[in-house]
């Protein structure tokens, strides 16, 4: 049984971050309405085209097991349909530019009017202060929400990373503040306004980071391998590189086949209590003894040394041999996997991670399935829908408008032609 089976969902996202919420809980049972503007839609679905005419990738991998109806919410027909929507509906979901719902008339004032069980569920890009306003979009949620600071190498400039983080991370933040509301509506009988800010997003999941900057007046971060290199630390958390953030150091290593493979690299953890598997692996079971190795204290101003070390003995195997070797061992080593490796991983497949669907205009195509399984609820990924696609179905069965009523909101021009 599909777990949100019966929550009406009015969905008014588009791009990234809002699809990403109103995706996951279409995949958990519920049934996502989204509302497009008639003729243009979703401004994804023409964006990054790899196929003439047919919907981009970007939007038919985030906009799954949902149904599609065109509305112009800002024809007077059309506000008329979208009152009737927020009375039936149990969520609205977001993620305008700031003040866009309000412009068209439909505020959370508004909405608790028309239907106060409903819960109003918004991103933007900033929580109240100085940027409210702004227009937002990935990479500038990862640089103010604290990730491109601390991303990159010490000699080099901030760099954003290929995780989706203020995206796809505040679709899912936000995915959970709606549910939650749900719950509370269950004892309550009252809807609230959720909000999630892609800096605040991306700020959380770079919390160890906070953690540091903290840390740091305190003394120098012995972990990071700019410790070692005797490289004073300035006043905020520093870039690490591929050093790991947490108490065990890490760091990504050559293996076998780098000078041509970009991806022939192994992450590689040199966990405290099997540094002696480690030494012996290596062929170096001397440092087992060695009080300048013998301790994770006496290693840390020698971490460079003690990794250029072990990837001499890495670069003498591929990424999947050294995991061959150590996982036996429980040494923590994880192989840099390409997208082309992911997309071939038959054991995703097996789980429903990647999924291959068919699509009416552009055929089959890959796409990630719903990370998150629930054991009596599985997913069960159903293809995008086309623009306006469900527009009647909708008016009619969600709605109960007769076949006159729809002409009249046709002529109208309130849902396109
Ligand atoms: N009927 C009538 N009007 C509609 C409509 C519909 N069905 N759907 C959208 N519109 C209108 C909006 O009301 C808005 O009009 P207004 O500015 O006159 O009030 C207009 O279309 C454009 O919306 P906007 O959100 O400003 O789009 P944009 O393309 O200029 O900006 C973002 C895109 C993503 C930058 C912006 O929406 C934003 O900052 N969102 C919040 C943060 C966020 O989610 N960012 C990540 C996106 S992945």
């Amino acid at each position: 049984m599909e777990a949100l089976k019966g929550v009406k969902i009015l969905d008014f996202t588009h791009v990234q971050s809002g699809p990403t919420c109103t995706q996951l809980l279409a995949w958990f049972g519920a049934d996502v309405i989204k509302v497009e503007r008639p003729g243009i839609g979703d401004i994804t679905r023409g964006q990054l085209r790899d196929i003439p005419d047919v919907d981009s990738l970007y939007f038919t991998m985030l906009n799954h097991n949902k149904r599609s109806i065109t509305l112009n919410g800002k024809n007077e027909k059309g506000k008329e349909v979208l009152e009737r929507l927020v009375k039936t509906c149990d969520v609205l979901v977001e993620n305008f530019a700031p003040g866009a719902l309000d412009r068209m008339g439909f505020g959370w004032d508004r909405i608790q009017e028309i239907n106060p069980r409903m819960i109003y569920a918004s991103i933007k890009g900033f929580g109240p202060g100085p940027f409210e306003d702004c227009k937002v979009y990935e990479n500038v949620a990862q640089c103010a929400g604290g990730a491109a600071s601390t991303t990159g190498f010490l000699d080099g400039p901030p760099l954003v990373t290929g995780a989706q983080i203020g995206d796809s991370g505040t679709g899912l933040h936000l995915a959970l503040g709606i549910v939650t509301a749900l719950f509370h509506r269950e004892r309550s009988g009252k809807g609230q306004r959720v909000q999630a800010a892609m800096q605040d997003g991306v700020l959380n999941l770079c919390r160890v980071k906070l953690r540091d900057q903290q840390r740091l007046t305190h003394g120098p971060l012995t972990e990071y391998s700019q410790y070692g290199q005797d490289i004073p630390f300035g006043d905020a958390t520093p870039r690490a590189g591929n050093d790991s953030g947490g108490g065990q150091p890490g760091w990504i290593l050559k293996c076998k086949g780098y000078e041509t493979d970009p991806n022939a690299y192994i992450y590689f953890i040199t966990q405290a209590p099997i540094w002696g598997k480690i030494c012996d692996v290596i062929g170096k079971p001397e440092w087992k003894e060695d009080p300048e190795y013998a301790t994770p204290n006496a290693r840390l101003n020698k971490l460079t040394h003690i990794f250029d070390t072990i990837e001499a003995w890495t670069k003498t195997k591929t990424k999947f041999e050294v995991m061959d070797i150590c996982n036996p061992l429980d040494i923590p080593v994880g192989p840099i996997l390409s997208m082309k490796e992911l997309a071939e991983e038959q054991s995703l497949r097996d789980t429903g991670t990647v999924v291959e669907v068919d699509h009416p205009t552009r055929g089959k195509y890959l796409t990630v399935g719903n990370p998150v399984k629930l054991s009596d609820s599985p997913a069960d990924v159903k293809r995008s829908p086309l623009l306006g696609e469900h527009t009647e179905e909708i008016l009619e069965q969600v709605l109960g408008y007769g076949t006159d009523e729809i002409e009249e909101i046709r002529k109208s021009g309130a849902i396109g032609d």
